[in-house]
Parts: C-alpha cells; sequence; structure tokens
C-alpha cells in the first residue's frame, strides 16, 4: 500500500505540486508595496499563575490599508488581543458584548471543559451584557498556538467576517527547546475583509452560499503587506493562524522554504521542510524560517485556492464555485526584510514527541454533503442545538470516517479534543500530528483517531467554512462520564 507523504496529510504541497501551482500562476502581481512594519498585538499574561482579562466586543472604526473600515473588534482592535497562559494557569476573561446581536466566545483548540464556563457555545451573551469565562488549563496542555472567536450559530460567520478573532498562545515545552526559544516569534493573523465605498462591510452575495464570504482584502494583523524583519544567519519563527471565514490561504515564501514544527494541537516530532503551506479556515501552522539568503527583499505569497477543487487540483481557470478566491494570480500578503546581525542560528533536530494513539474502541461514520437552497449536512441532518447527535464516552478512543459527498472542499473540526489523521482515501499517513481541523477535498475520505479525555458534556464538530456551519453543517456531540 502506498503511504502518503507526510506533507500531504499536513496539508502542505509537495514540491512537484508548488511548483506545478507556480508555473500556473505566471507572472505575479505587484500589486501591494510593502507597507510598514508587522504590528503586534497588545497581549496579556498570565501572572501569578492567573491570566485575568476584560474584553468587550464592540464595533469600531479601523484603519485598514490607509481607509478607515467600520469592523466589529474585541476592545476596539483587529485582530483582538493576544492573550499567553500556561499548562496549570486559571483563565478569567470577563466579556461584554457591545454588540447589537447576540455572541459568546470559543476558545479553538484549547482542551478545557465545554461546559459552565468554559468552551460553552451553547452559551448566548445578548447586547450590552456580560459573562466571566473562567477555566483551568489543564497542567498537561501542550504548548501551541490557539485562538478565540465568536460561536454563536447563525451569526458566526458574519461576526467572524466582521474582524472578530484574537490569538490564545499556550506557552510550554515546545518554546522551551534552545534553538526555538532564541528565535524571534512573529505572530500572522491571516484575515480577508470586504469593505464598501462608505467603508462597511457588504453583505455578501449570492456565491458566498457555496463559498462562504470572501473579501479582496488581504490582511495580516489588520495590515495591508506588513514587512517581517530576518537577520542573516537567524531564524524567524511564525505563529500563523487562518482567521478568516471562509478563505483559504496557500502561502510560499520567496527563496526560503518553510520548516514545519506545529500544527493546529502542537509541535511535531521534528521539523519537516514543505515548500509551501495550506491553511484552511480555523487551521494553524508554526514554521520555522532560515535567514539564509542575500540581504534583500522576499514576498509571502498568498496563491490561489480553489474550494471546487481543493488539493486534488490547482487549476484556477475553471471558473465555478470557487471563483472568488481564484483570481488565478498570486499576492504578496507580507515582505520579508534582511536586517541587523546574529550569531548563527542553528535549526532544531528534534522537537516533541507525538504520543501514539491506541485502536479505536469504535469507528463512526459522518458524511457531508449540500441540501437545496444553500444547505449544508453531515450525515444527512442540519444542526439542531438541542438533538444529540453522536454519544461517546469519555477515557475511550475513536476513529471517525469523514467523507465528503459535497461540491466544495470541507474543513471538518472538532471542539476541546484534538486528534490524529490517521488515513486518507484509504492511504496510511505516515507521520503523526494534533490536529483539530482537516481539510477534505471534494470526494475525499479521512480517517481520525480521537481520544475524549478529561472532560464530560456536550460540544460541537462542524466545518469550518462558517457560512457552511451557520448554515447547517455541524452537530453536537456528548461526551458520556463513564
Ligand atoms: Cu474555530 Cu467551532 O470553531
Ligand atoms: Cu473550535
Ligand atoms: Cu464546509
Amino acid at each position: 500500500m502506498k503511504v502518503i507523504k507526510r506533507r500531504d496529510f499536513l496539508g502542505l504541497s509537495t514540491g512537484a505540486t508548488a511548483a506545478f501551482f507556480l508555473s500556473q500562476c505566471g507572472k505575479i502581481a505587484l500589486t501591494n508595496r510593502p507597507g510598514s512594519a508587522l504590528a503586534q498585538a497588545q497581549t496579556y499574561r498570565s501572572e501569578g499563575g492567573v491570566l485575568r482579562v476584560d474584553l468587550e466586543a464592540i464595533p469600531q472604526s479601523v484603519p485598514l490599508g490607509g481607509q478607515s473600515t467600520n469592523l466589529l473588534t474585541y476592545n476596539g482592535l483587529v485582530p483582538g488581543p493576544r492573550l499567553e497562559a500556561s499548562p496549570g494557569d486559571t483563565v478569567q476573561i470577563h466579556f461584554t458584548n457591545r454588540l447589537n446581536q447576540p455572541t459568546n466566545l470559543h476558545y479553538h483548540g484549547l482542551h478545557i471543559p465545554p461546559t459552565g464556563t468554559g468552551d460553552n457555545v451553547f452559551l448566548a451573551i445578548p447586547p450590552g451584557e456580560s459573562h466571566t469565562y473562567e477555566f483551568q488549563i489543564p497542567i498537561d496542555h501542550s504548548a501551541g498556538t490557539f485562538w478565540y472567536h465568536p460561536h454563536y450559530h447563525g451569526l458566526t460567520a458574519e461576526q467572524l467576517f466582521g474582524g472578530l478573532a484574537g490569538l490564545f498562545i499556550v506557552r510550554g515545552d515546545l518554546d522551551e527547546i534552545p534553538e526555538i526559544k532564541a528565535a524571534p516569534e512573529a505572530f500572522l493573523v491571516l484575515k480577508d475583509f470586504g469593505r464598501d465605498r462608505r467603508g462597511n462591510i457588504p453583505n455578501p452575495g449570492h456565491m458566498a452560499q457555496m463559498t462562504g464570504r470572501i473579501g479582496d482584502l488581504l490582511s495580516v494583523n489588520g495590515q495591508i503587506n506588513p514587512t517581517l524583519p530576518i537577520s542573516p544567519r537567524g531564524l524567524l519563527r511564525l505563529r500563523v493562524l487562518n482567521a478568516s471565514s471562509s478563505r483559504f490561504f496557500r502561502l510560499s515564501l520567496e527563496g526560503h522554504p518553510f520548516e514545519l514544527i506545529a500544527t493546529d494541537g502542537g509541535a511535531i516530532a521534528a521539523p519537516i521542510t514543505v515548500p509551501a503551506a495550506v491553511l484552511a479556515p480555523g487551521e494553524r501552522v508554526e514554521l520555522l524560517v532560515q535567514g539564509n539568503q542575500s540581504p534583500g527583499s522576499y514576498r509571502l505569497l498568498n496563491h490561489p485556492f480553489n474550494p471546487a477543487q481543493g488539493m486534488m487540483g490547482h487549476g484556477g481557470m475553471m471558473g465555478g464555485p470557487g471563483q472568488a478566491q481564484n483570481q488565478g494570480r498570486a499576492e504578496a500578503i507580507a515582505t520579508l526584510t534582511y536586517g541587523g546581525t546574529v550569531d548563527e542560528m542553528p535549526m532544531p533536530s528534534q522537537l516533541i514527541p507525538v504520543e501514539p494513539l491506541p485502536e479505536p474502541q469504535t469507528v463512526r461514520q459522518f458524511t457531508l454533503s449540500h441540501g437545496h437552497g444553500g444547505v449544508f449536512m453531515i450525515n444527512g441532518q442540519t444542526f439542531d442545538h438541542q438533538r444529540v447527535d453522536t454519544q461517546v464516552t469519555l477515557n475511550t478512543v475513536e476513529d471517525w470516517e469523514i467523507i465528503n459527498r459535497g461540491m466544495m472542499t470541507h474543513p471538518f473540526h472538532i471542539h476541546v479534543n484534538k486528534f490524529q489523521v490517521i488515513s486518507r482515501n484509504n492511504q496510511p499517513v505516515a507521520d503523526a500530528a494534533w490536529k483539530d481541523v482537516v481539510s477534505l477535498s471534494p470526494g475525499e475520505r479521512v480517517r481520525i483517531r480521537i481520544p475524549f479525555r478529561d472532560y464530560p458534556g456536550k460540544t460541537v464538530y462542524h466545518c469550518h467554512v462558517l457560512d457552511h456551519e451557520d448554515r447547517g453543517m455541524m452537530g453536537v456531540l456528548d461526551i458520556q462520564p463513564v
């Protein structure tokens, strides 16, 4: 049996596909001149084992590419403040809703209780009201790049598209590896925006029924094509989040391959060299870049991605429902610039082993499909928060086989517990990594292995193209105590 190369499994294109892909794009448009230096969000860190933050969701006019734009913000910022904690810390987030519609908070990727004041997405916080989230990051939580965003069913896509999202970093063992500790970090929150002449977010057009809402302003930390410094002979650690409602990113950096060090759920066992990285909505990667080129400017490019073809095809000429994301040319979303001096910084050779999972006790199937009138389904049903779709037992391991019978790529996401991808289209996946989002191109079949640990209660799984989720592609998972 043919073993899938690890980079396919990790959602990263192989050299051959990247080369094909780049040649398809031919001339690369130089639309954006490099702008100001990449800004880093206001950061709140835990002190004495407690992270205490006041967070307010509030509409605000924000300058975006030099033009004021009416967005939805956390504390007036896009992206929202970065939160940083360590395993064992207590988190207290005093949240106030200043929007004119209900909202709530979801802690994407964190392994915390889905109930009470934890990662409770069934909660509705009405306009003008507050809620204090309080939970503990378990002592054995992995270090990684996680995030928070609204999760009120029916309004999730709209609220994320408006700008509501922020990073939640858990610092731990990965950050203590000497080579990694020495590398400067850059946090890149990727997000597309739409804007009409008055600076408002336009209503999603008809196309958005299939693709989800897509904007043509590509921002990194709310900036258009910022610059990113690297030192010759140095290393740069990129922590990348795709916080878009529906847009996929396919990234490459001129003259520099990426060294992948972490996926959604944290570190992999050893760095893997990849020419490009694909991020579905909700996905994260951590990448090291080596400053081993001659000083100059190198563009971080986003290449077209057609969600109607997904990873199976890279053509840009077909049109179809993916057209909005697929103008057939790459665009610079940031620019790497050389400067400063450092002593030679070596690459780490080992990272953190990925724990092998035991054989599953149960195997289930989940079929993703579309219905008439822009309805999206899992196992033939649209979301109903009062129905339990899947009941599992705490402290068991299950395999879920997900089958995409739709016409679009669907990134499948599960809350609270992370998983490993076991096979894709019946071919075993070679290298283990922790994920919480896995993308399926039309026609694909993926098997994931999930340990349900520590926390009983109800939560959800869904497609992370958030218009699909809002239109029904979500199910209720009930984790039953033993
Ligand atoms: Cu980032 Cu349920 O989602
Ligand atoms: Cu999530
Ligand atoms: Cu979907």
